[in-house]
C-alpha cells in the first residue's frame, strides 16, 4: 500500500470560513488516510456531517474526540451527556464507516508503515496545576480568580461519572490495559485530543489553562507504547517537539483569527505524520 498518513484537528466547523477550509481538504494519493484528532465541533450533527464528508474522500478516517465534541451546547437537538454523548458519537462513527477509539487499532502499512495507529481518549484530570497550587481546588480557584476558565465546566459533563477527572482516571486505566496488549514489536502512532506530557501547554499564554489540557498519567506513554509519533491538538498551536527522541505533532487548525495570523493567513490544515523511514 502507497499514500500518506495525514492529521488534522480542531476545524471547529462552526465557523464558515472554518468549513470552507475543511471543503480544501482532499487526499493526495486515494490510499491516504485522515487523522481528525478532535474539536471538530460542538453540536452532534457538525460533527457527524463533517466526518462522513471527510470519509467519502479518504481511503479511511481515524478520529478522536475533542472536549468540544463532548459538551452538550444548550441549543443542540441532540441533549446525551457525557459517557451517552461520547458513546453515541462513536455509534455514528460506525454507520459512517470511521474508526475511533473503541474500535480495534488499525495497522498501517502504507508511507512510514507498518504502524500500530492508536486513537486515545484519555481527556484531563487537573494534574497540570496552575502556578503555584498544589491541590485540584487550589488550581481551580486561580483559574477563577485569573478569569480562565474552561468552558468545560458548564458543558462537558461527565455522566455516569462524579467528576470530569473520575473520568479521564478511567479512560487512562481501560487504555493503558489495550496499549500493553500490542505486539511489542510494532511501533505506535498515538493520537489523543489533549497532548500526552505537558511540556507543550508551558507556551500557553494562560498558565491556569493547563489544568484543563490533560494529566500526568501519560507522561511516558510515547516510550512506553513505542510510539513513531504522538499526533494531538488542543492547544490551538501547531508545532513539532520532540520528548526523548519521540516527535509530537500538534496538528490543530484553529480558530480563524488564529489560522489567519500564521503563514500569510494560508491555513494549511493537513499534516503529513510519517515519511519514508
Ligand atoms: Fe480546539
Ligand atoms: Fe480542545
Amino acid at each position: 500500500m502507497s499514500g500518506d498518513l495525514l492529521a488534522v484537528s480542531d476545524l471547529h466547523v462552526a465557523y464558515a470560513d472554518n468549513r470552507a477550509v475543511v471543503d480544501s481538504i482532499r487526499p493526495g494519493h486515494p490510499d491516504d488516510w485522515l487523522i481528525v484528532a478532535g474539536d471538530v465541533g460542538e453540536t452532534f450533527a457538525h460533527v457527524t456531517e463533517t466526518l462522513e464528508l471527510l470519509r467519502d474522500r479518504f481511503a479511511r478516517v481515524v478520529w478522536t474526540p475533542g472536549n468540544h465534541e463532548l459538551w452538550t451546547p444548550e441549543h443542540d437537538p441532540v441533549t446525551l451527556r457525557g459517557e451517552e454523548r461520547y458513546l453515541a458519537l462513536v455509534a455514528e462513527c460506525r454507520r459512517l464507516d470511521v474508526l475511533t477509539p473503541e474500535d480495534e487499532y488499525p495497522l498501517w502499512t502504507g508511507t512510514g508503515g507498518p504502524v500500530r495507529v492508536a486513537p486515545l481518549f484519555t481527556l484531563y484530570d487537573y494534574s497540570w496545576r496552575a502556578p503555584g497550587t498544589h491541590t485540584k481546588e487550589e488550581s481551580l480557584a486561580a483559574a477563577h480568580a485569573a478569569g480562565v476558565v474552561c468552558t468545560d465546566e458548564f458543558f462537558l459533563h461527565p455522566e455516569p461519572y462524579a467528576t470530569r477527572d473520575d473520568w479521564c482516571r478511567a479512560r487512562v486505566a481501560g487504555t493503558e490495559r489495550r496499549l500493553a496488549a500490542l505486539d511489542p514489536g510494532v511501533p505506535t502512532v498515538l493520537i489523543n485530543h489533549h497532548p500526552l506530557r505537558r511540556e507543550p501547554t508551558e507556551i500557553m499564554w494562560y498558565p491556569e489553562f493547563a489544568q484543563w489540557c490533560g494529566t500526568d498519567l501519560t507522561a511516558d506513554w510515547h516510550t512506553r507504547f513505542r510510539a513513531a509519533v504522538v499526533v494531538y491538538g488542543h492547544l490551538h498551536i501547531p508545532r513539532t517537539t520532540e520528548y526523548d527522541g519521540v516527535r509530537f505533532e500538534e496538528v490543530s487548525l484553529g480558530y480563524p483569527r488564529e489560522w489567519r495570523a500564521r503563514v500569510n493567513g494560508t491555513p494549511q490544515p493537513v499534516r503529513k505524520v510519517l515519511t519514508v523511514r
